[in-house]
Order: C-alpha cells, then sequence, then structure tokens
C-alpha cells in the first residue's frame, strides 16, 4: 500500500488537541482511499525548550527532510518561552529552512457559518510570500536598556523572492476566476513596495488572461470586510499577509476556521501544513479548541501529496459537519465532538 511518511509536530497549548484531530481525519480519509500515513510525533514545543535549552534539536531540520509532509498544530506559549525565541527556534526556520516560500490561506464560509459579516458569497485565496520581506530577521539593537537605544529591523525583498511568489499567486489565479490583487504599500514605502510593484507589472505580462490589480494594503484590509466578493487571489508580504491573514479568518467565522499551507512549489524539501491561529493560551486545556483549521489543513496535505480525492472526501465531510451546525458556535461542542462527527461523515 502506498505509504507517506508524516512529521507530526503538535506544540504547544491547543496544537497537540488539533493535531490529533486532524491526524485522525486524514488517516481515516486515507484507509478509505487505499493509503496509508506513517506519522512520527516530534515533542518539539515550549516545553521541550524548558526541558533541552532548545525548542529543536540542533539537527531537527535534517530529521524532517525526509519526510514526504509536516503537519504542524501550533507553537508558543509566552507565559514560559518569549514568542520571538519559540518562534524563531521552530516554526520560521522550518518555514524559511525547507523554502516554503508560498503560505497559502483560504478564505471562504463552510455551510451552516454566517460569519460577522452576513454574507456567503466571497472565496478569496491568500498567498503570502513566507520566506523573506519582514521576516527576514536582518537588523539589531545597539545601547540596549539607554535612552540612546536603538532598534532596526529590516525588511528584505529580493528580486528572485517577489517574482516567485507572483508568479505562484498567478498560477493560482488561472486555475480559478482569473483575478489577482497584488498587495502594496508604496505610497509610504518607496523603496520595496515601489519595487514590489515594478515585479507586479513584470511579471503580469506573461499572463495577459489575468486581470491585475495593486491596493494599498490598508484599503486592501477595509475592501477585504466591505467587498471581500470582488477578491479571488490576494499576493502579500510576509507580514501584510500575516495580518491581512487573521483579518480573512475573521470574515470566514474566526481563528477555529482558517487553514494554511506551507509550500514549497518547487518540491525540494517538505511542505508544513498547519492552522493560521495560535497555540490559545487563554482557552488551552479546556478542550474546546475548534479542529475545524486544523482539519481543513490536512486536507491540503493530502491535496499536495497527490491524493486529491481523500481531500476531497475531507473537505465533504467538514461541510457536511458544519451545515448541520456541529463546530460552527465557538465553545459550543467540545474537540473530540466536532472530530467524531467530521469522523462520522467521511464517506
Ligand atoms: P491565537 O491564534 O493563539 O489566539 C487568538 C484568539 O483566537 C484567542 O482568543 C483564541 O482562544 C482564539 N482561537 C485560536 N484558535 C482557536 C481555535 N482553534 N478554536 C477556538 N478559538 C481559537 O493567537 P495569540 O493569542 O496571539 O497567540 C498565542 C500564542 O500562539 C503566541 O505564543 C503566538 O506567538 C503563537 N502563535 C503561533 C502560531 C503558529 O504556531 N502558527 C500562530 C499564531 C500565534
Ligand atoms: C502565523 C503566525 C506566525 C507568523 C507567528 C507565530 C510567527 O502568526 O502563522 O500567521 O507571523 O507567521
Ligand atoms: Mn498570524
Amino acid at each position: 500500500m502506498k505509504t507517506y511518511a508524516i512529521a507530526l509536530i503538535p506544540g504547544d497549548g491547543i496544537g497537540p488537541d488539533v493535531t490529533e484531530a486532524a491526524w485522525a481525519v486524514i488517516e481515516a480519509a486515507g484507509k478509505g482511499s487505499g493509503f496509508a500515513l506513517n506519522g512520527t510525533r516530534f515533542p518539539w514545543s515550549c516545553a521541550f525548550h524548558k526541558e533541552t535549552g532548545a525548542m529543536m534539536p540542533a539537527d531537527g531540520i535534517k530529521t524532517l527532510e525526509k519526510f514526504d509532509a509536516i503537519l504542524l498544530g501550533a507553537v508558543g506559549w509566552p507565559a514560559e518561552v518569549p514568542d520571538a525565541l519559540s518562534l524563531h527556534g521552530l516554526l520560521l526556520p522550518i518555514r524559511k529552512g525547507f523554502t516554503q516560500y508560498a503560505n497559502v490561506r483560504p478564505h471562504r464560509l463552510l455551510p451552516g457559518i454566517d460569519g460577522p459579516l452576513k454574507r456567503t458569497e466571497f472565496d478569496i485565496l491568500c498567498i503570502r510570500e513566507n520566506t523573506e520581506g519582514e521576516y527576514s530577521g536582518a537588523g539589531g539593537r545597539v545601547h540596549q536598556g539607554t535612552s540612546d537605544e536603538v532598534a532596526v529591523e529590516t525588511a528584505v525583498f529580493t528580486r528572485t523572492g517577489v517574482e516567485r511568489i507572483l508568479r505562484f499567486g498567478f498560477d493560482q489565479a488561472r486555475k480559478r476566476r482569473g483575478k489577482l490583487v497584488s498587495v502594496t504599500k508604496s505610497n509610504a514605502q518607496k523603496h520595496s513596495m515601489v519595487f514590489w510593484d515594478e515585479v507586479t507589472q513584470l511579471v503580469a505580462t506573461d499572463y495577459p488572461d489575468v486581470e491585475t490589480t495593486s491596493y494599498h494594503v490598508d484599503a486592501l484590509a477595509a475592501r477585504m470586510v466591505m467587498a471581500p466578493e470582488s477578491l479571488d487571489v490576494v499576493v502579500a508580504s510576509n507580514l501584510f499577509g500575516d495580518i491581512l491573514t487573521d483579518l480573512g479568518a475573521a470574515i470566514q467565522g474566526g481563528l477555529g476556521f482558517a487553514a494554511s499551507a506551507n509550500v514549497n512549489p518547487d518540491r525540494s524539501a517538505p511542505s508544513m501544513f498547519e492552522p493560521v491561529h495560535g497555540s490559545a493560551p487563554d482557552i488551552a486545556h479546556l478542550g474546546i479548541a475548534n479542529p475545524i483549521a486544523a482539519i481543513w489543513s490536512g486536507a491540503m496535505m493530502l491535496e499536495h501529496l497527490g491524493e486529491a480525492d481523500a481531500a476531497a472526501r475531507v473537505m465533504a465531510a467538514l461541510e457536511a459537519t458544519t451545515s448541520r451546525g456541529i463546530g460552527t458556535i465557538p465553545g459550543k461542542e467540545r474537540t473530540g465532538a466536532i472530530t467524531a462527527a467530521v469522523l462520522s461523515h467521511l464517506s
């Protein structure tokens, strides 16, 4: 039987709960479609940091290299490990180390969910640059603790990085409704975002069939609320994409519904699948985390592995669940009950 090797990194807070939920559903989907998932769990997390002094072992990236894909829950437990340390010690090095340059985040409503906008007709695919930009990590602090203190955090935009994320977005637009929005802020950021706009225009000439529009990020944030149905594919820099996709999550009903794929499009290294949300310390250990975002991310993983039928069956099971009003109201059902409902609808 065809078997895929999957690395599971449940992480912190609600991460383990939603990872186990997603794992149960995609394993069952695999069985129904004639393939197996062989999972290896890695305890890398803030708890691991407390024990060992690091978020993952020094050879962690090397260890992950041989897997077909990675399923991650959430990383971060700020009460014990500073966020800048935990995220730069685990999640961000995986995204960068495996050149997972396209962070793909779908925003649409599952049936049975109204969302705060009380409108259902939007279907946005956000493509977030995932390896550079405002997350380059370049910078530093001098004269710390004094009144002369300086903190510099340099956004880095390379032609390679900007061009490849835009091409990825244009390819997605071609497969969808043929519309691409490039997110900019070239009225204020006169170097990097003017460059981003120029690359957008250049790449657009290779996609004359795609309708291309540039919006400033502030205007786009308003548009996502006022006219989300006007948007198809949205391509944004790392930080703009981060912020816009929490907004996307909000209009689709909340963070419990927003899925994501950190894709290495060249397949030179494993891709990683994880919900958009974090470890949710405020509800951790209550057993009420919504597993839908993680399960949807699992479906994106199956799709990436080439198992489109299994992925479609997981999505159909999610839709059957929410259309019956299960998992639609935060905190109403427990994580296990929502997962059981999804499993019961898996054909
Ligand atoms: P968060 O996404 O963890 O939580 C924001 C709010 O959404 C909270 O009220 C939380 O209860 C709610 N929420 C999130 N996921 C939910 C779910 N599945 N079901 C129901 N409610 C849910 O964001 P935060 O509070 O800013 O961050 C908490 C920690 O997670 C921090 O350490 C942060 O750095 C980290 N974080 C990690 C990731 C990741 O690993 N990919 C993403 C975002 C935040
Ligand atoms: C996300 C998260 C991460 C990000 C954090 C935890 C570093 O917010 O995946 O959206 O900003 O990319
Ligand atoms: Mn985020």
